[in-house]
């Protein structure tokens, strides 16, 4: 049995940017909050949506090529996954690697959501004994800090970072952090998934689901902070609200305030007037070209990508010199 560590590496502080959102003029918060049990749940929900096509898309992608991923992986290596989640497509690449008789040394996990990631390693350890399982519980969105173990190895270090989670970072922290993995993946190279620029009434409905599990997920944040943080919102008062932003090539979800209203939060009073929004994510659609672009400036080399037929999502192979 391998032991499986759990450590808390960045402390992230929902309290302080809660406050610091409420009391701007332009409410704004990291999606990164999104992601308590509750939260992580609805996200898996949203996964299996007619209406939600990356995530289907990018696994069809991964199941149809995963044999030629595995190749430029390689043998020996330390697989390391950014934004782990529930580990499901890491298995596609997992069996693949094993198909090829080149399994990965060690496997480490990298999630926000500690609870979340603790269950879905150990049932991935029962099922692959022979690999060492690190979970990693981190916020990867501040700095992108690796096991120490993990750095003395040695080994070639690849990145997995699928979901299109890269999205969620404004152009200057994209940049930011594939410089850092280009940095700490040297020798090695990044398996990277990015949900790609398209008809705006696909990506409209895409986060506008029929059954409102996106609304329950965005609206998730406010009930977290009445849980956690003793908040008073009333979750009848705000409406979800998602649309693209084709100037920036974005998906922007918001929690809109139906009224004027005033909320309760750790000893303050914040305001919203009527319309007013607290922004709640931003979702960036790549074209190969802006994507290619990022990563030549983070310091990688273009390696082949994978898509669809229909182009909807890319599977992209960069190698860090
Ligand atoms: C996890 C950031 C890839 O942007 O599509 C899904 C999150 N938000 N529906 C995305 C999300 C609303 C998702 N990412």
């Amino acid at each position: 049995m391998n032991p499986t560590i759990d450590i808390e590496v960045q402390a992230h502080n929902f309290a302080t940017d809660m406050q610091a959102a409420l009391a701007s003029a332009s409410k704004q918060i990291s999606p990164k909050y999104f992601y308590d049990a509750k939260g992580s749940l609805l996200f898996d929900q949203i996964c299996e949506l007619p209406e939600y096509y990356p995530t289907r898309t990018e696994w069809a992608v991964l199941e149809q090529y995963a044999p030629q991923m595995a190749e430029c992986l390689g043998a020996d290596i330390d697989l390391i996954e950014f934004g782990a989640g529930s580990l499901r497509k890491v298995r596609l690449l997992l069996d693949a690697l094993m198909a090829q008789k080149t399994p990965p040394k060690s496997y480490v996990p990298i999630d926000i959501s500690g609870a979340h990631l603790a269950e879905s390693s150990l049932q991935l350890q029962k099922q692959y004994p022979a690999l060492g399982v690190t979970t990693w519980v981190s916020d990867y969105s501040q700095a992108l800090v690796l096991p120490p173990a993990l750095m003395q190895a040695n080994r070639r270090r690849m990145g997995f970072f699928p979901g299109s989670s890269l999205g969620n970072f404004a152009p200057g922290e994209a940049l930011a952090f594939m410089t850092q993995a280009a940095q700490m993946l040297g020798g090695g190279g990044l398996l990277v998934g990015v949900d790609l620029v398209k008809d705006p009434q696909v990506l409209h409905a895409a986060y506008n689901d029929q059954q409102g599990i996106t609304a329950a997920f965005n609206l998730n944040l406010l009930a977290r902070a009445n849980r956690e943080l003793g908040a008073d919102f009333d979750l009848n008062a705000f409406a979800h609200y998602a649309f693209y932003e084709p100037r920036h090539q974005r998906i922007e979800m918001h929690l809109q305030s139906l009224r004027a209203q005033h909320v309760r939060l750790l000893g303050q009073t914040y305001s919203f007037r009527e319309g007013e929004t607290l922004h709640t994510e931003n979702s960036y659609k790549y074209t190969l070209d802006s994507l290619h672009q990022l990563a030549k400036q983070a310091g990688f080399e273009v390696g082949i990508h994978w898509t669809d037929s229909q182009q909807q999502f890319c599977v992209q192979w960069l190698i860090a010199p």
